[in-house]
């Protein structure tokens, strides 16, 4: 591991890399038999990919769905009034109970590779699985801005330092590259769905689209064009319920830095050295070509 990157406490489970705070062991074994049911959406991603994005319009479609049906009763909070972390559940850091308590339909996410996934290998299980996929030079850039949005990992990290572990080293959370193409390899099942960020960054209406015939519903265009204005960068970092700093989980965050950073695509443009792009250009290749995966590097 890089000591200059990682803290005393990060540490491996089931091979993968994980910040103390966020996955301990003993947790993981306790969640890794984590009940599914059909009902259930799980988000994932690799960190960075645009995960709070695409869990807003699950929650949304879930609410309009439940309103257009007449399902939401006096006393029930709609979604849209709850905060994101309360009514979602990040299931290595939240643990089995917190996940088990949601109201149904419930929305599951957490950033564990293919194989790690509570509840069984995705493509067996009875539950419906959006990936989220983002350019990796993008990622890169907006998990080193990460590291300063966390209290725990408030020292100074070089990106160069962090952008060498991310490219050749064993990284938190582990390899992007690994994490993609075992996602991949399954995109043919029925019950996994692939967005990426680029595309929802080019016709977010369209994504909504997809994501909510994925879940099984039919919306019409005004319905989903309501989404649609709900989910934009400057509506949702507008919104304290999306924003990590306002949840329960506010005392693991530093106050000045924002997690809805950007929200834009190429900014690695203007991090990466001439240099750094053609190490990741090469490294990329080897490991991705063939894979029939393409981000256009
Ligand atoms: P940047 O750091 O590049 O801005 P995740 O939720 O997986 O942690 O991903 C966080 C990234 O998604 C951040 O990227 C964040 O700004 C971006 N993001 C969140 N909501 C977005 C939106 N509505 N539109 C565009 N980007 C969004």
């Amino acid at each position: 591991p890089n000591s200059d990157v990682l803290l005393d406490g990060d540490h491996f489970v089931d091979g993968i890399l994980y910040p103390d705070a966020v996955l301990r062991e003993e947790e993981y074994k306790k969640v890794l038999d984590f009940p599914l049911q059909s009902d259930d959406t799980f988000v994932t991603s690799y960190p960075k990919s645009g995960t709070v994005w695409t869990i807003s319009q699950v929650k949304l479609i879930k609410e309009k769905v439940q309103e257009l049906s007449g399902s939401i009763s006096g006393d029930t909070v709609p979604l849209s009034k709850m905060h994101l972390a309360d009514s979602v559940s990040w299931l290595e850091e939240d643990g089995k109970e917190f996940g088990m308590a949601l109201p149904y339909p419930r929305t599951l996410t957490c950033h564990m590779p293919y194989h790690m996934l509570p509840g069984g290998e995705p493509h067996k299980s009875p539950a419906k699985y959006i990936y989220v996929m983002r350019n990796p030079k993008d990622v890169s850039i907006s998990f080193h801005h990460y590291f300063y949005v966390l209290v725990e990992r408030k020292h100074e990290i070089k990106f160069d330092d962090y952008f060498e572990m991310f490219v050749n080293g064993n990284p938190l959370y582990g390899s992007w590259f690994d994490h993609v193409l075992q996602w991949w390899d399954h995109r043919d099942a029925s019950n996994i769905l692939i967005v990426r960020f680029e595309e929802m960054k080019k016709d977010l209406h369209k994504s909504i689209r997809t994501i909510s015939q994925f879940m099984g519903h039919n919306l019409d265009e005004p319905t989903i064009n309501a989404i649609a204005e709900e989910c934009t960068f400057d509506r949702m970092k507008a919104n304290p319920l999306l924003n990590l700093d306002t949840s329960r989980y506010a005392k693991k965050y530093n106050k000045d830095r924002t997690f809805m950073r950007k929200g834009v695509v190429g900014d690695w443009k203007n991090h990466l050295s001439p240099e750094q792009t053609a190490q990741f250009d090469a490294i990329y290749h080897k490991k991705m070509d063939g894979s029939g995966l393409d981000f256009g590097i």
